[in-house]
């Protein structure tokens, strides 16, 4: 992986004095979707957090577009074009569809926050119906896209998602994909924390599998898909 778009690369770290990750790397590159897999507790959403700037590092480096961020605050990130939707709490419920989105613009102060709203209104059309209901009534599905469209609201260069599609339905979720897709196509980088494997990994220019903090499998979607071993213990054969 000479310059891949984002990287965060041999990161070890965790909670306090315990590491959770061991050496463990993602990447991705401009306008590929790469999915990260694995066991519950494999330590997917620390990585994400690492990545994101959440967990200090005890050793590693995350670097975006060949510029090493790794002192970076998330904030700062969020300056440098990384959005982050976390795995919970990822919605402020009590505000509605459309100040969610507004909150979410927090580091703007151009005037053009508007048309960003309706693009992702046009991306999400139930948004913009729902636009005036408190976020927290919404269906988990919605909610999600809540989550998705709050964090393009900074118009990323990439966006990281854990786990977008956690307890909706598989129509939904194919809908999510479908989504996640089509902001790819515009050219934004999606490193994804999934649940669903197999679909996600069907849609995954590059797959992590991750087990135990630290790299186990990684290969394109296709291959990963494709590969006995990962099927027999990741992909419920
Ligand atoms: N805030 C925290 N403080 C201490 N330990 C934590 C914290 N968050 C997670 N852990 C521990 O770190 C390990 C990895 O957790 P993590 O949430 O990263 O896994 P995951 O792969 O995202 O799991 P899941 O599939 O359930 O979302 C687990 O052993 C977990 O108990
Ligand atoms: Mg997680």
């Amino acid at each position: 992986m000479a310059h891949p778009f984002l990287i965060g690369e041999n990161m070890t770290g965790g909670y306090g004095a315990v590491d959770i990750l061991h050496s463990c790397t993602l990447a991705v590159e401009k306008g590929e979707i790469a999915v990260i897999v694995g066991p519950n507790g494999a330590g997917k959403s620390t990585a994400m957090k690492a990545v994101f700037g959440m967990l200090p590092l005890r050793s590693g480096q995350v670097r975006l577009e060949g510029e090493d961020i790794t002192k970076l605050s998330p904030q700062a990130r969020v300056r440098k074009g990384m959005g982050f939707v976390p795995q919970t709490h990822n919605i402020f419920t009590t505000m509605t569809v459309e100040e969610n989105l507004e909150m979410g613009a927090f580091i703007r102060k151009d005037e053009a926050i508007q048309d960003t709203i309706a693009q992702i209104y046009d991306l999400f059309p139930i948004l913009k119906e729902k636009r005036n209901q408190a976020a927290g009534e919404l269906s988990g599905g919605q909610r999600q896209q809540v989550a998705v469209g709050r964090a393009l609201m900074t118009r990323p260069k990439v966006l990281m998602l854990d786990e977008p599609t956690a307890g909706v339905s598989p129509i939904v979720m194919d809908e999510l994909f479908d989504r996640i897709i089509e902001i790819a196509r515009t050219g934004i980088s999606i490193l994804m924390v999934e649940q669903n494997a197999r679909q996600a990994l069907e849609i995954a220019d590059k797959g992590f599998v991750l087990v135990q903090g630290t790299n186990r499998y990684t290969d394109t979607g296709a291959a990963l898909l494709a590969d006995p071993e990962v099927r027999k213990s990741f992909l419920g054969g």
